[in-house]
């Protein structure tokens, strides 16, 4: 019999009413047959960031009714933003084990997260054999990278990630990666010079050949966000990293970037990261700076 429990804000990722104001979050869900964490995981709106989950052991079943469909060992699934979620064990099996990672992308990962075969913005790509341990320990791998308490423990938890899907891709026999227009990689490497400057559509349209609301149509086309969204990701990503690795004031990194208002640029931190750059620094010095034997011995496993 499944139950479904009411959303009251917690701070246990199974169950329901977890916030999830984060980039990145892991874990595993081991879910027997009549236990606490045997119900339909119910998410009508989705989530503000993508899903990609790996059934390790048992079977699942996403949706009901007519499309309802069953994963098994070795089905990574990929739940786009916004879509809905509604996931749990299969009647037809005592129980279903899978790992899973919650996470907002970095924008140039875009053509990774669209998969060939796709239901209801759940895409799903079944996994020889072979590959199984590798993935399994990849995501596993994420989990303890990301919480180790390190000093870089997100940025190589993501950067684990992007191992993850570009191995996903490469290994989908249907994946014919789209090409993408050398229009927008040159519009991205302007941005990225141009970071700290007072940036217009126009601008970056007029260097790429190409009118502003063309240039605009075909980026969000082609990257998922618009160009904006998208300088203001690698404002923050560079953000980040001068914090983490010198010794520049605030005011400094903020003007770098492009904010010359410091109390802008941390309101906007504060936004995209969840906490101020000075806290952020903060906590990164008082991280370790190493990363643990554990992580590398486990992703040399893997390889
Ligand atoms: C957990 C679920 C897992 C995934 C994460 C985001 O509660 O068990 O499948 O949806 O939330």
């Amino acid at each position: 019999m499944y139950h479904r429990l009411a959303p009251v804000a917690q701070s246990n990722p199974l169950l329901p009413g977890y916030p999830f104001n984060a980039w990145l979050v892991a874990g595993l869900t081991p879910i027997g047959a009549g236990d606490p964490l045997d119900f339909f995981i119910d998410r009508p709106s989705g989530m503000k960031g993508y899903i990609i989950n790996l059934t390790i052991k048992g079977r699942g079943q996403v949706f009901s009714g007519e499309e309802a469909f069953e994963c098994e060992p070795g089905d990574l699934l990929l739940f786009q933003p916004k879509t809905s979620h509604y996931y749990g064990r299969s009647p037809e099996s005592d129980c279903w084990h899978h790992r899973w990672i919650y996470f907002r992308p970095r924008a140039y990962w875009s053509s990774w997260l669209v998969w060939q075969d796709e239901k209801r913005g759940v895409g799903r790509l079944r996994l020889p054999e072979r590959l199984w341990g590798e993935f399994e320990r990849l995501f596993t791998t994420i989990e303890q990278t990301h919480t180790s308490g390190k000093r870089f423990a997100e940025e190589l938890a993501m950067n684990l990630l992007e191992r993850l899907l570009l191995r996903a891709v490469e290994e989908d026999p249907r994946s014919h990666q789209q090409i993408r227009d050398p229009r927008i990689i040159e519009a991205c490497q302007y941005v990225t010079n141009n970071l700290a400057g007072e940036l217009k559509i126009d601008e970056v349209a007029n260097h790429v050949c190409l009118s502003p609301s063309r240039l605009a149509h075909l980026f969000r086309e082609q990257m998922g966000i618009n160009l904006l969204r998208w300088r203001e990701d690698q404002r923050i990503i560079r953000a980040r990293l001068l914090l983490q690795t010198t010794q520049e004031p605030i005011a400094t990194v903020g003007r770098i970037v492009g904010y010359d208002d410091q109390l802008y640029f941390s309101r906007v931190f504060r936004k995209r990261v969840g906490v101020s750059p000075s806290d952020f620094r903060r906590r990164s010095l008082d991280a370790d700076t190493l990363v643990t034997r554990e992580s590398w011995d486990l992703l040399s496993a893997s390889q």
